[in-house]
């Protein structure tokens, strides 16, 4: 059988007990400023994991109580013909796809609204487009905006038991994906290897960003998200490039690629911009990549990653209280979440079609396994993987130490801390910036390796190492 026939008979029988019809809606064109300029094309995650279908307006119906599929989209005419070129039937498309039945774009919506009004129960998945969210409320009657997910709570409209189905299947990735994915993990050493060896003081950041990027686009579709590429590490989403390299500093580049098949990378290196870290930065390094390998070694089928990022965060403490920047019981300071002041963020997440694998269908329901609750800690509250790991996950591991002056301030002024930070000492760091270190990590049967045929390099000496050599 198709693959694709395969997964969406997996899928139903996953949704066995429910009745109704189940709406796939493929994305469309997006304009930037007008239609004929749009922004590049990308496919949704969910279509491509069940009809592999890369081109746009596409949707279809799977009927849970006739067992009939159909795949809805328009045959190219002449107009269309012209400007792009010929596109193989709609017919032929479906029937790669494993589905027999087609028909024109526009029934789509005439079929799924006459199942509404039939009283039919009709199960979506989040939106992640509004252009989708505008048809989808035509359909359920629903405002547009409510069809999205809500970051960590998902969209309530949406049917749960889709999403369960959908997230238990794309969670496990099957050989075929684990392939695609070592091939972007492989695009994104390469990138990464440029961009490293283009650390000159002087260059702006942009130059880097573009020769890095540039891999991405000669071996795959591009990058799997804007890149980070920063002086300034401890400013998590900055995407500003215009600094010149400047001497003394720590340059963090959170960057991946994605394959032609839209598989994704994502990895992160902070370098010193002149080759060798000073005193500070490598001990701050070194715990950061203690933390790294500590989570890797623990990664495995049976393991909460929960109680990886808690190892991580109990290993960056201890390290922080040898250089006098904290003190007091691990354990308790654990417990109190003194590390989100360090790490405010998750050790990882989930990693396939999307670089933050399935966020579009809410983060909890993803991340979290019946029966494991969110914390709200600053750090731990926004892990986004925390379920107990089996074989054909991907998660990514990446601890960072960063030093956010204004949140320093709050904690200070607001007691936060109970006592543990140690500020006189911390703010000689004010001026330190960030590091993260983060490898993409696949779970096996007996355990974990790295995803890509190489690792880039990690410890303090093999990037000093490395840094000498390019
Ligand atoms: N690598 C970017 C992120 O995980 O948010
Ligand atoms: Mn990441």
């Amino acid at each position: 059988m198709n693959k694709f026939s395969e997964r969406r008979s997996r899928l139903r029988s996953l949704l066995a007990g429910e009745s109704g019809i189940v709406l796939f809606i493929g994305n469309v064109e997006s304009a930037a400023q007008y239609r004929d300029n749009g922004y590049k094309w990308r496919q949704d995650s969910n279509w491509l994991y069940y009809f592999g279908i890369d081109e746009p307006r596409f949707a279809a119906i799977m009927d849970l109580d006739s067992g009939s599929e159909t795949v809805y989209a328009d045959d190219y005419d002449i107009d269309d013909i012209i400007w792009t070129g010929p596109m193989p039937s709609v017919a032929s498309l479906a029937a790669g796809a494993g589905v027999q039945q087609s028909a024109g774009y526009a029934a789509f919506e005439a079929d799924a609204s006459a199942a509404v009004a039939a009283g039919r129960k009709v199960h979506f998945l989040p939106v992640s487009r509004y252009y989708n969210a505008v048809l989808l409320s035509r359909i359920v009657g629903a405002a547009p905006d409510a069809l999205f997910s809500a970051g960590k709570k998902g969209c309530p409209l949406a049917s749960v038991p889709l999403v369960r189905a959908v997230v238990q299947m794309r969670l496990v990735k099957d050989a075929e994906e684990i392939a695609l994915l070592d091939k972007a993990g492989e695009l994104g050493y390469r990138m990464h290897t440029v961009a490293r060896k283009g650390i000159r003081i002087g260059r702006i950041e942009q130059e880097i960003v573009g020769d890095m990027e540039g891999v991405t686009l000669a071996g795959g579709w591009g990058t799997s998200f804007a890149t980070i590429l920063t002086q300034h590490g401890e400013i998590f989403h900055c995407h500003s490039h215009a600094n010149p390299i400047e001497p003394g500093r720590l340059l963090l580049i959170d960057a991946g690629a994605e394959s032609n098949e839209h598989y994704a990378s994502d990895h992160t290196r902070t370098y010193p911009t002149g080759g060798r870290f000073t005193p500070r930065q490598r001990d701050i390094y070194q715990i950061v990549y203690e933390c790294n390998e500590l989570a890797f070694n623990m990664t495995g089928p049976g393991v909460a990653y929960l109680d990886c990022h808690l190892a991580s965060a109990r290993h960056m403490l201890e390290g922080l209280g040898q250089l006098g920047l904290v003190h007091g019981d691990l354990d308790e300071m654990v417990a109190d979440g003194i590390a989100g002041l360090f790490m405010p963020h998750g050790l990882g997440h989930n990693m396939g079609l999307d670089v933050h694998d399935m966020e579009d269908l809410g983060e909890d329901l993803v991340g979290y396994d019946p029966g494991q609750k969110r914390s709200s800690q600053l750090g731990l509250g926004s892990l986004r993987m925390a379920r107990r790991l089996v074989p054909g996950n991907v998660v990514t591991d990446e601890p960072g130490i960063y030093f956010i002056p204004a949140l320093i301030a709050k904690w200070k002024a607001e007691g936060t801390d109970k006592g543990r930070v140690c500020y006189g000492k911390l703010e000689e760091y004010l001026d330190f910036g960030g590091i993260r270190l983060e490898d993409d990590v696949l779970v096996t049967p007996d355990g974990a390796r790295r995803i890509g045929p190489s690792r880039l390099p990690a410890s303090p000496e093999e990037v000093e190492e490395a840094m000498a050599n390019d």
